[in-house]
């Protein structure tokens, strides 16, 4: 039996282990992670991660080929192949701080793999990388290798969270770059092999190492830019009248554009856009390519400049102050589906709107108070840096409320601001919102989600993304 270990059980390493279990009766999978309480909750009936489908899986294979456990160095050694994916966040300080990956994690798990192993070893990068980590990867590996082989291979994620299991199941392709040597050849095929359980072997696609490596770079960079292009538009469409949903549409039915990501919106969220962009952005420097980085570092720009527009629609709409005005938020997550609110446009929106001295009052069907206060307490990057965790100011804590009903959020409010597209919020009784509300009333669709027209009949006033005022 092939014996597969997973370094990190986030969102990347839990939901793609428990895939490999479920396609894959003969393998064992073993998912580690130092982290005490993840591992008690992926032992639990409450997971740690909220995905669509997940539960299921785990609970049918937990215990029978699939394994969570705190015991990193004992899954390490008896295994064959060994998924890395310990997240690799944005340096906070020192050479390259706010754009380079910190590789502490990854350092400090190869260090470990390299002291542990007793057998030779596929080392698998699953977590997004610099183009080039491999290399210094195998120099830790093989400096302590006490003559024992490891072969690495980039075998990077695509999942997108809220969608994870669908994008395990089917995904579009699965990337696994190797060393060109016939080692190297060898344990990607035995990569492939594990794969070729459930994914057509022709959308398994095969690279050199620093292609796969920096493909996962690319891909990021070129999904925001879509939504950065889109978001740009929208601006646009306020100041001309054209509508944006409109534009993205006849834009993306070009069947060399396509239609998927053009969806205008408040900003993208989420842990790895910005982050890698950043890291793009800072290889691109590092390499002597200041235009390169330049170019990747506006689709940042623009995602910045639209969560703050946003904000500052909503000041200015307000008759330029919201102080002391209740502003309700519905959706903290930064998309759907999903519980995680990392990087979420939401942080920025309402840090805004304190800033302006408002009072909010927050609902999201996925986040609790306790992560929406640790949220907006935190400085940007530092969140993936638990040691820098800062408590939220006195004042901070007095405007902000966190409810577990739009209709509590909503009550006596002066605004509604939508910043998650969460499907529950498009059939809430928004006349009885509106009857409960300030007035004038207003409601700032940041993710275009609401029937704008019957909003309007209600007597909002409404402002969504992109759309003619
Ligand atoms: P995460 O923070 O949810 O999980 C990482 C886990 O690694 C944590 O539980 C942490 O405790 C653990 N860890 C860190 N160092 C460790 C060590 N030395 N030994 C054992 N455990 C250790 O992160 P994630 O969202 O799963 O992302 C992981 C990687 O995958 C990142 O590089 C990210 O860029 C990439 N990625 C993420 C997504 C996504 O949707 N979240 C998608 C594709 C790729
Ligand atoms: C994204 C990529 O889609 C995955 O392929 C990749 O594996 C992953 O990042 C990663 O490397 O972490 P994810 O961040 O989970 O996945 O979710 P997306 O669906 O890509 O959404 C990202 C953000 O963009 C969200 O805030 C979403 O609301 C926003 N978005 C998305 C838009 O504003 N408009 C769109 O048209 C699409």
């Amino acid at each position: 039996m092939v014996k597969i270990c997973c370094i990190g059980a986030g969102y990347v390493g839990g939901p793609t282990m428990a895939v490999i279990a479920l396609k894959c009766p003969d393998i064992e999978v073993a998912v580690v992670d130092i982290s005490v309480p993840r591992i008690d909750a992926w032992n639990s009936d409450k997971l740690p991660i909220y995905e669509p489908g997940l539960e299921d899986i785990v609970k049918q294979c937990r215990g029978k080929n699939l394994f969570f456990s705190t015991d990193v160095e004992k899954h390490v050694r008896e295994a064959d192949i060994v998924f890395v994916s310990v997240n690799t966040p944005t340096k906070t300080t020192g050479l390259g701080a706010g754009k380079a990956a910190d590789l502490t994690y990854w350092e400090s798990a190869a260090r470990m793999i390299a002291d542990v192993s007793v057998s030779d070893k596929i080392v698998v990068e699953k977590s997004t990388v610099p183009v080039k980590t491999a290399e210094a990867i195998e120099k830790i590996l093989m400096h302590n290798s006490k003559g024992i082989k490891f072969q690495i291979l980039s075998n990077p994620e695509f999942l997108a969270e809220g969608t994870a299991i669908a994008d395990l199941f089917n995904p579009d392709r699965v990337l696994i770059g190797g060393r060109e040597t016939p080692e190297g050849f060898k344990a990607v095929q035995t990569l492939k092999e594990v794969y070729a359980n459930w994914v057509p072997v022709d959308q398994i696609i095969t690279t050199n190492l620093w292609s796969a490596e920096l493909s996962k770079l690319a891909a990021n960079a070129f999904l925001a830019q879509r939504i950065s292009s889109v978001n740009a538009m929208s601006a646009l469409c306020e100041s001309t009248g054209a509508d944006v949903t409109q534009v993205s549409y006849a834009v993306g039915t070009d069947s060399r554009i396509g239609s998927k990501f053009l969806n205008a919106s408040v900003g993208f969220g989420g842990s790895c856009f910005q982050k890698d962009i950043l890291n793009l952005v800072y290889i691109c420097q590092c390499n002597g390519l200041p235009e390169v980085a330049e170019y990747w570092k506006q689709v940042i720009k623009i995602n910045d400049y639209q969560k703050n527009r946003f904000v500052n629609r909503i000041v200015s709409s307000m008759f330029n102050t919201v102080s002391n005005k209740k502003v309700a938020i519905l959706g903290f997550a930064f998309k759907k589906d999903t519980g995680d609110t990392r990087e979420t446009p939401a942080i920025d929106v309402c840090k805004g709107l304190l800033g302006d001295k408002a009072l909010i009052s927050i609902y999201d069907p996925q986040v609790t108070e306790k992560q929406i206060m640790r949220d907006l307490a935190m400085k940007k990057f530092d969140w993936d840096h638990p040691l820098h965790l800062q408590p939220m100011s006195p004042t901070t804590v007095k405007q902000v409320s966190v409810t577990w009903d739009a209709y509590a959020a909503t009550k006596d409010a002066h605004a509604v601001c939508i910043l998650t597209e969460w499907d529950e919020f498009k059939s809430l009784d928004y006349q009885k919102i509106f009857d409960n509300m300030q007035k004038p009333a207003f409601i700032f669709d940041g993710r275009n989600i609401m029937n704008v027209n019957k909003l309007r009949e209600i007597g909002f006033i409404v402002y969504s993304i992109g759309k003619p005022l």
